[in-house]
């Protein structure tokens, strides 16, 4: 199966109502520990690379690595996504590399931290859409800006998505999917407090009524790591120190979804699960000094995480519901 599209994901995912978690990639562990569990529980795969990522892999690894996904798993729907693209020049970037999906964060400036203003969003949205359609390629747009800070990406404030702008925002940009702020935010410091089930944590009536104002939009939930305490446990067991912190539950994500959620965006924990399998190894056995002995656990530490989450976000079981629609069936569909 060749890479797809992520629209034809997400349309799938939205025909029998499931979410599909968005994983990001940086090196070869995490891409393999994504693929291995994704054929072990028969699930379409969202694959992102980060500006970050791509500036790490030095852009024509992290494309041979994903091409490497698609080689060694060729029946699996494989969807390979720019996560948080910040100008024009980052979407042609990695739409040259042969991505099938790009996410144009216009809520915030090229600088990564600046809110921008509603008509400088659709302006930077809209160029992305009218360059990317011309290749079949997904956009992902964002509205409102999560609250949080990872490796200088991130104006650190929430600004909720207002709803009111949404019909506007989708009417003029054209984007397939968009990012919603609803009170997460990227990395592991989401919550100071445990989530209780019986109060809102985040705000659900706004995932509501916009699904109410375009049913057939696909919303994305970015910063949704859960920040799983056994992970931080061993972290903290085997020499680390992360303060005390929560991540969104998996009870708030399935809430989201069956409102209207299709991708649901997961980074943090993966490198909470590749770190706290590493120290473990590495304080258990400070003799070892190969990589594979302890790279080898933080893959499997990872793959154990992604395997939880394609079950709990129900993509499981739907890798093979449908036929791949090409690149070029989608130009003539834009
Ligand atoms: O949205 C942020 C993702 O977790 C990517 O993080 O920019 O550190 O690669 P990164
Ligand atoms: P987390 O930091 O919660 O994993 O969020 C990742 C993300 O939103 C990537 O775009
Ligand atoms: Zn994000």
């Amino acid at each position: 199966m060749p890479l797809v599209p992520m629209k034809q994901i997400l349309d799938e995912a939205a025909k029998k109502g499931y979410g599909v978690p968005h994983f990001n990639v940086n090196n070869m562990e995490q891409a393999q520990a994504i693929m291995r569990s994704a054929d072990a529980v028969s699930s379409p795969v969202i694959m992102a690379a980060s500006r970050g990522a791509l500036k790490y892999t030095d852009l024509v690894f992290i494309k041979h690595l994903m091409l490497a996904c698609i080689e060694k798993y060729p029946k699996l729907p494989v969807s390979m996504h720019l996560d948080h693209g910040n100008n024009l020049d980052s979407v042609k970037t990695a739409i040259s590399l042969g991505f099938t999906s790009v996410m144009l964060d216009g809520s915030l400036k090229e600088d990564g931290k600046t809110p921008t203003t509603f008509e400088e969003n659709v302006s930077v949205t809209r160029s992305a859409v009218e360059y990317a359609h011309k290749f079949g390629v997904t956009v992902e747009g964002e509205l409102g800006t999560l609250g949080g800070i990872e490796d200088g990406v991130g104006s650190g404030q929430v600004h909720v998505t207002d709803p009111g702008q949404v019909k506007e925002f989708l009417e003029r940009t054209g984007v397939d999917a968009l990012a919603v702020a609803i009170g997460t935010s990227h990395g592991a410091y989401k919550f100071k407090i445990k989530p209780d089930p019986d109060k809102n944590l985040l705000a659900m009536d706004i995932i509501r009524k916009i699904h109410a104002l375009a049913p057939n939009l696909h919303m994305v939930m970015h910063g949704s790591s859960s920040v799983p305490q056994e992970l931080l446990q061993i972290i903290n067991k085997y020499g680390g120190k992360i303060p005390p912190t929560y991540g969104v539950p998996l009870w708030a994500i399935k809430e989201g979804i069956a409102a209207g959620v299709r991708k649901v965006n997961v980074d943090t924990d993966l490198r909470l699960a590749s770190t706290g399998a590493i120290r473990k190894v590495l304080f258990e056995n400070p003799e070892k000094f190969d990589p594979r002995d302890y790279l080898g656990p933080a893959r499997d530490a990872m793959a154990a995480v992604v395997k939880e989450r394609f079950e709990a976000f129900g993509s499981a079981g739907h890798a093979f519901d449908y036929a791949p629609t090409t690149l070029e069936e989608m130009k003539k569909f834009y």
